[in-house]
Protein backbone atom coordinates (compact mmCIF):
# COMPACT_ATOMS: atom_id res chain seq x y z
CA UNK A 1 0.00 0.00 0.00
CA UNK A 2 1.20 3.13 -0.68
CA UNK A 3 2.28 5.57 1.90
CA UNK A 4 -0.22 8.16 1.29
CA UNK A 5 -3.15 6.19 1.45
CA UNK A 6 -2.08 4.24 4.35
CA UNK A 7 -1.82 7.51 6.09
CA UNK A 8 -5.02 9.10 4.81
CA UNK A 9 -6.65 5.70 5.95
CA UNK A 10 -4.97 5.81 9.79
CA UNK A 11 -5.98 9.25 9.94
CA UNK A 12 -9.36 8.51 8.85
CA UNK A 13 -10.06 5.98 11.55
CA UNK A 14 -8.82 8.17 13.95
CA UNK A 15 -11.04 10.74 12.92
CA UNK A 16 -14.01 8.14 12.78
CA UNK A 17 -13.83 7.03 15.87
CA UNK A 18 -13.96 10.20 17.51
CA UNK A 19 -16.97 10.77 15.36
CA UNK A 20 -18.40 7.78 16.38
CA UNK A 21 -18.05 8.41 20.00
CA UNK A 22 -19.02 11.41 19.81
CA UNK A 23 -22.37 10.50 18.18
CA UNK A 24 -23.31 8.08 20.45
CA UNK A 25 -25.36 9.51 23.42
CA UNK A 26 -25.17 9.32 26.99
CA UNK A 27 -27.75 6.92 28.82
CA UNK A 28 -28.79 6.47 32.23
CA UNK A 29 -27.46 3.58 34.26
CA UNK A 30 -29.71 1.07 33.57
CA UNK A 31 -29.79 0.94 30.12
CA UNK A 32 -25.46 0.79 30.03
CA UNK A 33 -25.63 -3.07 29.05
CA UNK A 34 -27.40 -2.13 25.51
CA UNK A 35 -24.74 0.63 25.13
CA UNK A 36 -22.28 -1.56 25.65
CA UNK A 37 -23.05 -3.05 23.27
CA UNK A 38 -24.03 -0.93 21.06
CA UNK A 39 -20.51 0.30 21.61
CA UNK A 40 -18.90 -3.26 21.21
CA UNK A 41 -20.09 -3.79 17.63
CA UNK A 42 -19.09 -0.38 16.52
CA UNK A 43 -15.92 0.88 18.27
CA UNK A 44 -12.19 -0.22 18.04
CA UNK A 45 -12.21 -2.66 15.11
CA UNK A 46 -13.03 -3.28 11.53
CA UNK A 47 -11.56 -2.19 8.35
CA UNK A 48 -13.41 1.30 7.94
CA UNK A 49 -13.61 0.49 4.32
CA UNK A 50 -16.66 1.78 3.44
CA UNK A 51 -15.72 4.98 5.66
CA UNK A 52 -12.62 4.78 3.30
CA UNK A 53 -14.33 4.99 0.07
CA UNK A 54 -16.82 8.17 1.18
CA UNK A 55 -13.55 9.88 1.95
CA UNK A 56 -11.95 9.32 -1.26
CA UNK A 57 -15.05 9.98 -3.36
CA UNK A 58 -15.73 13.09 -1.16
CA UNK A 59 -12.62 14.23 -1.61
CA UNK A 60 -12.43 13.92 -5.25
CA UNK A 61 -15.92 15.90 -5.46
CA UNK A 62 -14.38 18.57 -2.97
CA UNK A 63 -16.54 17.87 0.13
CA UNK A 64 -15.99 19.52 3.20
CA UNK A 65 -14.08 16.77 5.62
CA UNK A 66 -16.70 17.42 8.15
CA UNK A 67 -19.25 15.80 5.88
CA UNK A 68 -17.28 13.19 4.36
CA UNK A 69 -17.41 11.90 8.19
CA UNK A 70 -20.53 12.54 8.81
CA UNK A 71 -22.08 10.75 5.85
CA UNK A 72 -18.87 7.98 7.02
CA UNK A 73 -19.99 7.73 10.17
CA UNK A 74 -23.62 7.07 8.87
CA UNK A 75 -22.57 4.24 6.85
CA UNK A 76 -20.48 2.79 9.46
CA UNK A 77 -23.47 2.34 11.66
CA UNK A 78 -25.62 0.80 9.25
CA UNK A 79 -22.86 -1.69 8.44
CA UNK A 80 -21.71 -2.69 12.44
CA UNK A 81 -25.77 -3.04 12.88
CA UNK A 82 -25.83 -5.50 9.62
CA UNK A 83 -22.91 -7.37 11.22
CA UNK A 84 -24.79 -7.86 14.51
CA UNK A 85 -27.73 -8.62 12.93
CA UNK A 86 -25.69 -11.47 9.93
CA UNK A 87 -24.11 -13.42 13.00
CA UNK A 88 -27.38 -13.91 14.86
CA UNK A 89 -28.06 -17.65 15.18
CA UNK A 90 -31.11 -17.19 13.58
CA UNK A 91 -28.68 -16.22 10.01
CA UNK A 92 -25.03 -17.31 10.46
CA UNK A 93 -24.60 -18.06 14.48
CA UNK A 94 -21.47 -16.98 14.53
CA UNK A 95 -19.40 -17.08 17.29
CA UNK A 96 -16.25 -14.50 16.38
CA UNK A 97 -16.60 -11.19 14.99
CA UNK A 98 -13.22 -8.40 14.89
CA UNK A 99 -11.35 -10.69 16.62
CA UNK A 100 -14.05 -10.68 20.01
CA UNK A 101 -16.92 -12.58 20.60
CA UNK A 102 -20.17 -11.54 18.77
CA UNK A 103 -22.99 -8.87 20.24
CA UNK A 104 -25.11 -12.10 21.01
CA UNK A 105 -22.89 -14.43 22.40
CA UNK A 106 -21.06 -11.43 24.71
CA UNK A 107 -24.55 -9.79 25.76
CA UNK A 108 -27.05 -12.50 24.65
CA UNK A 109 -28.98 -12.48 21.56
CA UNK A 110 -32.31 -10.26 22.93
CA UNK A 111 -29.58 -7.57 23.31
CA UNK A 112 -28.07 -7.96 19.78
CA UNK A 113 -30.91 -7.77 18.60
CA UNK A 114 -31.79 -4.60 20.05
CA UNK A 115 -28.48 -3.08 19.68
CA UNK A 116 -28.66 -3.81 15.96
CA UNK A 117 -31.74 -2.11 15.66
CA UNK A 118 -30.23 1.05 18.01
CA UNK A 119 -27.19 1.44 15.28
CA UNK A 120 -29.66 1.38 12.03
CA UNK A 121 -31.70 4.55 13.82
CA UNK A 122 -28.63 6.02 15.00
CA UNK A 123 -27.30 6.15 11.26
CA UNK A 124 -30.54 7.64 10.05
CA UNK A 125 -30.64 9.94 13.13
CA UNK A 126 -27.19 11.39 12.25
CA UNK A 127 -28.37 11.95 8.57
CA UNK A 128 -31.20 13.64 9.16
CA UNK A 129 -30.00 15.79 12.20
CA UNK A 130 -29.05 19.47 11.59
CA UNK A 131 -25.81 19.77 13.80
CA UNK A 132 -23.94 19.25 10.63
CA UNK A 133 -23.11 21.22 6.83
CA UNK A 134 -25.66 20.01 4.89
CA UNK A 135 -28.80 21.89 3.14
CA UNK A 136 -32.33 20.13 4.74
CA UNK A 137 -32.77 18.81 0.93
CA UNK A 138 -29.50 16.66 0.88
CA UNK A 139 -30.35 15.92 4.33
CA UNK A 140 -33.47 14.06 3.22
CA UNK A 141 -32.02 12.88 0.05
CA UNK A 142 -29.31 11.48 2.02
CA UNK A 143 -32.03 9.50 4.19
CA UNK A 144 -34.04 7.87 1.50
CA UNK A 145 -31.18 7.05 -0.44
CA UNK A 146 -29.36 5.26 2.89
CA UNK A 147 -33.34 3.43 2.97
CA UNK A 148 -32.88 2.39 -0.36
CA UNK A 149 -30.07 0.65 -0.03
CA UNK A 150 -30.30 -1.08 3.84
CA UNK A 151 -34.08 -2.07 2.45
CA UNK A 152 -36.18 -4.26 0.70
CA UNK A 153 -34.45 -3.67 -2.60
CA UNK A 154 -31.04 -3.00 -1.30
CA UNK A 155 -29.37 -5.13 1.72
CA UNK A 156 -32.28 -6.88 3.52
CA UNK A 157 -33.64 -7.82 -0.08
CA UNK A 158 -29.80 -9.74 -0.32
CA UNK A 159 -29.30 -10.97 3.01
CA UNK A 160 -33.00 -13.05 2.37
CA UNK A 161 -32.04 -14.20 -0.82
CA UNK A 162 -28.42 -15.56 0.93
CA UNK A 163 -30.74 -17.28 3.39
CA UNK A 164 -32.79 -18.84 0.90
CA UNK A 165 -30.86 -19.40 -1.77
CA UNK A 166 -32.53 -20.36 -4.71
CA UNK A 167 -29.43 -18.81 -7.28
CA UNK A 168 -27.70 -21.54 -9.17
CA UNK A 169 -26.61 -19.33 -12.07
CA UNK A 170 -23.61 -16.57 -12.21
CA UNK A 171 -26.14 -13.67 -13.16
CA UNK A 172 -28.45 -14.61 -9.98
CA UNK A 173 -25.85 -15.30 -7.38
CA UNK A 174 -24.47 -11.47 -8.38
CA UNK A 175 -27.76 -10.01 -8.56
CA UNK A 176 -27.59 -11.57 -4.71
CA UNK A 177 -24.31 -10.00 -4.59
CA UNK A 178 -25.54 -6.39 -5.47
CA UNK A 179 -28.35 -6.51 -3.14
CA UNK A 180 -26.74 -7.70 -0.18
CA UNK A 181 -23.26 -6.09 0.01
CA UNK A 182 -23.40 -3.80 -3.23
CA UNK A 183 -26.25 -1.57 -2.33
CA UNK A 184 -24.41 0.18 0.78
CA UNK A 185 -21.14 0.53 -1.40
CA UNK A 186 -22.98 2.24 -4.06
CA UNK A 187 -24.38 5.02 -1.24
CA UNK A 188 -20.65 5.42 -0.66
CA UNK A 189 -20.32 7.21 -3.69
CA UNK A 190 -24.04 8.43 -4.43
CA UNK A 191 -24.14 10.54 -1.13
CA UNK A 192 -20.86 12.59 -1.97
CA UNK A 193 -22.92 12.96 -5.34
CA UNK A 194 -26.08 14.21 -3.64
CA UNK A 195 -24.12 16.46 -1.50
CA UNK A 196 -22.10 18.52 -4.37
CA UNK A 197 -24.85 17.75 -6.73
CA UNK A 198 -22.39 15.91 -9.31
CA UNK A 199 -23.70 16.03 -13.02
CA UNK A 200 -25.28 12.72 -14.25
CA UNK A 201 -21.94 11.63 -15.87
CA UNK A 202 -19.85 11.44 -12.67
CA UNK A 203 -22.55 9.91 -10.93
CA UNK A 204 -23.23 7.21 -13.48
CA UNK A 205 -19.29 6.77 -13.30
CA UNK A 206 -19.29 6.54 -10.16
CA UNK A 207 -22.02 3.97 -9.51
CA UNK A 208 -20.04 1.98 -12.08
CA UNK A 209 -17.09 1.74 -10.18
CA UNK A 210 -18.99 1.24 -6.80
CA UNK A 211 -20.88 -1.84 -8.33
CA UNK A 212 -17.84 -3.31 -9.31
CA UNK A 213 -16.27 -2.96 -5.75
CA UNK A 214 -19.14 -4.52 -4.38
CA UNK A 215 -19.10 -7.80 -6.00
CA UNK A 216 -15.55 -7.81 -5.93
CA UNK A 217 -15.39 -6.90 -2.38
CA UNK A 218 -18.33 -10.04 -1.52
CA UNK A 219 -16.37 -12.59 -4.13
CA UNK A 220 -13.19 -11.88 -1.93
CA UNK A 221 -14.96 -12.26 1.40
CA UNK A 222 -16.31 -15.46 -0.27
CA UNK A 223 -12.46 -16.62 -0.95
CA UNK A 224 -11.31 -15.86 2.90
CA UNK A 225 -14.09 -17.99 3.65
CA UNK A 226 -13.20 -20.73 1.79
CA UNK A 227 -9.09 -20.17 2.25
CA UNK A 228 -8.63 -17.73 5.64
CA UNK A 229 -8.12 -18.90 8.71
CA UNK A 230 -10.22 -17.54 11.55
CA UNK A 231 -7.88 -16.65 14.22
CA UNK A 232 -6.27 -14.31 11.23
CA UNK A 233 -9.57 -12.88 9.32
CA UNK A 234 -10.74 -12.10 12.87
CA UNK A 235 -14.88 -13.91 12.27
CA UNK A 236 -15.66 -17.13 11.65
CA UNK A 237 -14.23 -18.41 8.10
CA UNK A 238 -14.74 -22.34 6.50
CA UNK A 239 -18.66 -22.15 7.02
CA UNK A 240 -20.62 -21.16 3.71
CA UNK A 241 -19.98 -23.96 1.77
CA UNK A 242 -21.39 -26.32 4.17
CA UNK A 243 -24.65 -23.86 4.71
CA UNK A 244 -24.91 -23.92 1.18
CA UNK A 245 -24.57 -20.85 0.26
CA UNK A 246 -24.63 -19.37 -3.28
CA UNK A 247 -20.91 -17.97 -3.94
CA UNK A 248 -19.28 -17.60 -6.86
CA UNK A 249 -16.54 -19.56 -5.28
CA UNK A 250 -18.83 -22.33 -4.77
CA UNK A 251 -20.47 -21.93 -8.39
CA UNK A 252 -16.76 -21.46 -10.41
CA UNK A 253 -14.58 -22.69 -7.84
CA UNK A 254 -11.36 -20.27 -6.51
CA UNK A 255 -9.71 -19.74 -9.29
CA UNK A 256 -13.08 -19.16 -11.54
CA UNK A 257 -13.94 -16.45 -8.71
CA UNK A 258 -10.58 -15.10 -9.42
CA UNK A 259 -10.86 -14.60 -13.03
CA UNK A 260 -14.19 -12.52 -12.52
CA UNK A 261 -11.80 -10.56 -9.64
CA UNK A 262 -9.69 -9.27 -12.52
CA UNK A 263 -12.55 -8.80 -14.84
CA UNK A 264 -14.34 -6.59 -12.25
CA UNK A 265 -10.87 -4.60 -11.61
CA UNK A 266 -11.02 -3.72 -15.75
CA UNK A 267 -14.32 -2.50 -14.81
CA UNK A 268 -13.29 -0.22 -12.44
CA UNK A 269 -10.63 1.50 -13.44
CA UNK A 270 -12.90 2.43 -17.12
CA UNK A 271 -15.24 3.81 -14.89
CA UNK A 272 -12.87 5.47 -12.65
CA UNK A 273 -11.09 6.63 -16.14
CA UNK A 274 -14.24 8.95 -16.68
CA UNK A 275 -14.10 10.65 -13.37
CA UNK A 276 -12.77 14.41 -13.78
CA UNK A 277 -10.34 13.82 -10.76
CA UNK A 278 -7.49 12.45 -9.53
CA UNK A 279 -8.43 8.74 -8.91
CA UNK A 280 -5.20 6.80 -8.35
CA UNK A 281 -6.40 6.13 -4.83
CA UNK A 282 -9.80 4.67 -5.41
CA UNK A 283 -7.91 2.93 -8.35
CA UNK A 284 -5.40 1.47 -5.36
CA UNK A 285 -8.39 1.07 -2.81
CA UNK A 286 -9.98 -1.77 -5.75
CA UNK A 287 -6.68 -3.36 -5.92
CA UNK A 288 -6.05 -3.53 -1.88
CA UNK A 289 -9.77 -5.05 -1.71
CA UNK A 290 -8.94 -7.60 -4.23
CA UNK A 291 -5.89 -8.59 -2.42
CA UNK A 292 -6.89 -8.23 0.86
CA UNK A 293 -6.74 -10.98 3.35
CA UNK A 294 -8.89 -10.07 5.92
C1 LIG B 1 -18.08 -7.82 6.15
O1 LIG B 1 -17.67 -6.53 5.84
C2 LIG B 1 -19.45 -8.06 5.60
C3 LIG B 1 -19.51 -8.15 4.14
C4 LIG B 1 -20.26 -7.41 3.42
C5 LIG B 1 -18.73 -9.17 3.45
P1 LIG B 1 -16.20 -6.01 6.18
O2 LIG B 1 -15.18 -7.02 5.73
O3 LIG B 1 -16.04 -4.63 5.65
O4 LIG B 1 -16.21 -5.97 7.78
P2 LIG B 1 -15.40 -5.04 8.78
O5 LIG B 1 -16.17 -3.77 8.90
O6 LIG B 1 -14.01 -4.82 8.23
O7 LIG B 1 -15.39 -5.81 10.07
C1 LIG C 1 -22.80 -10.42 5.00
O1 LIG C 1 -22.17 -11.34 4.18
C2 LIG C 1 -23.22 -9.24 4.29
C3 LIG C 1 -23.99 -8.32 5.13
C4 LIG C 1 -24.90 -7.60 4.61
C5 LIG C 1 -23.75 -8.20 6.57
P1 LIG C 1 -21.41 -12.46 4.98
O2 LIG C 1 -22.31 -13.21 5.88
O3 LIG C 1 -20.56 -13.25 4.04
O4 LIG C 1 -20.44 -11.54 5.88
P2 LIG C 1 -19.43 -12.12 6.94
O5 LIG C 1 -18.52 -13.08 6.19
O6 LIG C 1 -20.24 -12.79 8.00
O7 LIG C 1 -18.67 -10.91 7.41
MG1 LIG D 1 -24.35 -13.66 5.97
MG1 LIG E 1 -21.96 -13.81 7.92
MG1 LIG F 1 -18.63 -13.97 4.45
Amino acid sequence: MSTTLKARWEALRQALEQELVALLPPVAEDLEPLRQAVAHALLGGGKRIRALLVELVGAGLELAPAARLRVAAAVELLHAYSLVHDDLPAMDDAALRRGRPTVHRAFGEDVAILAGDALQALAFEVLAREDWPAPPEARSRLVAALARAAGLVGMCGGQYLDLHPAATRVAAVERLQRLKTGALFGFCVEAPAILQQAPAPIQSALARYAEAFGLAFQITDDLLDLEGASAHVGKDTGRDAAAGKATLVALLGAEGARRRLRQLQEEARAALAELPFETRSLEELFHLVIERRQ
